[in-house]
């Protein structure tokens, strides 16, 4: 059945991928909703039933709009933001809008994927724990199984453990998905890119590639897999504006992947999905302005995060940091007698939030993570004072 829709084709390879064929069927056959704004954006709006006077807010009250942004707030914002994607396609290096999904945040993206290709109750898809939590929230809520292959955890290795991932498609001929998370959370390490391309090539595997990137600015040059998504058709990417651009509350996130791909997320997805302010602070951050901002705020997080291991590492009672530190956070083991202990970890976690105003994030329960907390990396005052709380509780 042809996708709704599209017109233009990515790649064609690897010859063992076929789309459509993972896509669920009503998704396929699904007769997208047609919102107002997809049939006209100009003239005497009076097809949405929108508010004709206007937005109920003192005057001046949205700061950093354009005033023809602030005039808008009553009508539905536009359905796909093609600048905005333009200028991310630009960033990302892949040809036009056609190649961009938005999403609100990441996190309604990775919930796309699940409504578009898994069937409840029926499909599965492989994650590599320790890894991001909403993989497995939102196989719950889309009643879909989950294969859990864990990484490579010895001394903080955090990578794919290939070997046992071709055992589980072997054994699980059907996933739907993969998700690589790289950076990871809550592991900060970088997974190459030909570990990930032997991934997409690994025949054994029918199903999508997702690779997750929130972090990936704060890990050097050229480690992002958008460089995958024009070769391979079964490789898309994740990215947020929460994490290098620091713009967690305006819930803006995007997927970069084959027009095949985009043009089924963007049949199923509510139409107005991305509200126009949002849009317009996401169009500012890609701007060149924008853009050396954020590269400049990496530089000094990184820095910082170096500087704060460095410290970090000379408490009595912390252990290693473990993984690549390729993100603004950190992992780091709290010993009790020399060996990394979760329930002293949990205690100081604790401790840290509920009496000396620093919150921390407790990871000892997750799998290679034994006795660990993370740490995001804070302003260079922040990370003071966090390790002097440290201090008092450990020395
Ligand atoms: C690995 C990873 N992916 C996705 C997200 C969600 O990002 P967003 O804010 O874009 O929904 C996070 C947030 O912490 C994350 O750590």
């Amino acid at each position: 059945m042809p996708i709704l829709g599209l017109s233009t084709k990515g790649p064609s390879a690897p010859a063992h991928f076929n789309l459509e064929s993972l896509i669920r069927p009503n998704i396929l056959a699904l007769q997208p909703y047609r919102c107002a704004r997809d049939d006209y954006s100009s003239g005497m709006l009076l097809d949405a039933n929108e508010n004709a006077i206007g937005a109920a807010l003192p005057a001046n009250f949205v700061p950093g709009l354009e005033a023809e942004d602030v005039s808008a707030l009553n009508r539905y914002p536009s359905p796909t933001h093609d600048e905005l994607k333009r200028r991310i396609a630009k960033l990302r290096n892949v040809p036009d809008e056609k190649w961009v999904f938005l999403g609100v945040g990441s996190d309604e993206v990775i919930d796309m994927l699940y409504r578009c290709l898994c069937v409840p109750a029926k499909d599965n898809i492989l994650t590599t724990p320790p890894t991001y939590g909403m993989y497995g929230v939102c196989a719950q809520i889309n009643d879909v199984g989950i294969v859990k292959v864990p990484l490579v955890t010895k001394n903080g290795a955090y990578q794919l453990d290939e070997a046992a991932m071709d055992a589980a498609f072997v054994a699980n001929p059907d996933l739907k998905m993969v998700f690589i998370c790289s950076p990871g959370n809550p592991t900060g390490t970088l997974i190459p890119l030909d570990v990930i391309r032997r991934v997409a090539e690994n025949t054994k595997f029918k199903g999508l590639v997702v690779v997750d990137e929130a972090y990936v600015d704060f890990a050097p040059e050229g480690t992002s897999a958008c460089s995958l998504v024009t070769q391979y058709a079964n490789v898309c990417v994740m990215q947020t504006l929460s994490k290098s651009f620091g713009l967690a509350s305006i819930r803006l996130g995007f997927l970069v992947g084959s027009p095949e791909l985009v043009q089924i997320l963007t049949n199923a997805k509510a139409p107005y999905n991305v509200s126009l302010p949002t849009a317009a602070i996401g169009l500012q951050a890609f701007s060149e302005e924008g853009l050396a901002i954020m590269a400049a705020n990496v530089r000094v997080l990184n820095a910082n995060r170096d500087a704060l291991i460095a410290e970090i590492t000379q408490i009595p009672n912390i252990g290693r940091v473990l993984g690549g530190n390729h993100a603004n956070f950190i992992v780091v083991e709290i010993l009790k007698d020399g060996k990394p202990d979760t329930p002293r970890a949990k205690a100081v976690y604790t401790e840290m939030a509920e009496n000396r105003g620093v919150v921390v994030r407790f990871r000892g329960s997750e799998i290679g993570c034994e006795g660990c907390l993370r740490i995001t990396v804070g302003t260079e005052d922040e990370n003071k004072t966090l390790l002097a709380r440290l201090r008092e509780l450990l020395v």
